[in-house]
């Protein structure tokens, strides 16, 4: 299924008056394609990820899926926190997709431990979220979206809440899972490495109100693993768009400083530690 976003663009309507997330955002993300989208904080990668869910709508342009229909639904979204409900075990979490389509019990049993293995999660389905670590919760959050069998699967920062070992195993797993069941993937990070690990191409966004400055290809054979990263077309994958990300970064950090001050500051200098904007 391919996904094609034309002139989108997205005003939010605050008390202080209105924000510009997306000032037109044109791209097109190919059939099974793992695309990454990168940009500065507050540039609207959330914004353009829930418009593509469907879970907020554009002010002008839109977003088409374009393609045969070859799943049960259209899309999937993992969020940054795993979002699972915690009184459900591991194994009731994963199966939200059948479970909202009324599909059987025994249909739902058998989706929800298909995925759990594919996961390697499989000896904690009887689990609750609260006893497993934040990398498994992550585990399940994926299980759960590829349960609802979708045409394109949407990430948010999914691994941003982890720290850098499990980090690099998720995102083995990760591709690991997609080389096996090719689904179209649109990936959101602030990750550098774990973009071009992952993705085939990535849309680097400008800083706030975002357009899509940029789209790298990533030219790293597959399959990817650790050892990628020492292929020399890794490095300068990195290195370009890095370059071109840095400008909006500082003016996107430049630009956010007035509305973090006082909080941020009165938590810096409780701590006696120092952050860029002290
Ligand atoms: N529901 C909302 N109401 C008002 N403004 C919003 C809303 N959601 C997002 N915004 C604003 O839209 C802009 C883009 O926000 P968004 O969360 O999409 O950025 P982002 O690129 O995902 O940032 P980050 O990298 O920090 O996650 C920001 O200025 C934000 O304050
Ligand atoms: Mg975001």
């Amino acid at each position: 299924m391919r996904v094609v976003v034309h002139g989108l663009t997205k005003e939010f309507m605050t008390g202080q008056g209105k924000t510009v997330a997306l000032a037109g955002v044109d791209l097109e993300v190919r059939d099974r394609e793992f695309f990454g989208i990168i940009g500065p904080t507050g540039c609207g990668k959330t914004t353009l990820l829930h418009i593509m869910a469907g879970l907020e709508k554009a002010t002008q342009g839109g977003v088409e899926f374009v393609g045969e229909k070859r799943t049960q639904s259209l899309v999937s979204m993992v969020f940054q926190d795993a979002a699972l409900m915690p009184w459900r075990t591991v194994e009731e979490n994963v199966p939200l997709g059948p479970e909202f389509r009324k599909e059987q019990r025994s249909m739902m049993k058998r989706v929800s431990q298909y995925f759990l293995e594919m996961v390697r999660l499989f000896d904690f389905s009887g689990s609750h979220p609260h006893e497993l670590s934040g990398g498994m919760k992550q585990k399940v959050a994926i299980a759960r979206a590829l349960a609802n069998d979708p045409e394109v699967i949407l990430m948010d920062e999914p691994f941003a809440n982890l720290d850098a070992q499990t980090r690099l195993l998720l995102r083995e797993e990760l591709l690991r899972i997609w080389e096996r069941d090719k689904k179209t993937v649109i990936l959101v990070t602030h990750n550098l490495e774990e973009s071009v690990m992952l993705c085939d191409r990535i849309a680097v966004m400008s800083a706030a109100p975002g357009v899509v400055k940029s789209i790298v290809s990533v030219d790293v054979p597959r399959p990817r693993n650790f050892r990628s990263m020492r292929d020399p077309d890794f490095g300068r994958c990195m290195e370009k768009i890095w370059e071109l990300l840095r400008y909006d970064v500082d003016k996107a950090m430049r630009e956010s400083r007035p509305s973090q001050t006082t909080e941020q500051q009165k938590i810096g200098r409780g701590k006696q530690s120092f952050t860029w904007w002290e």
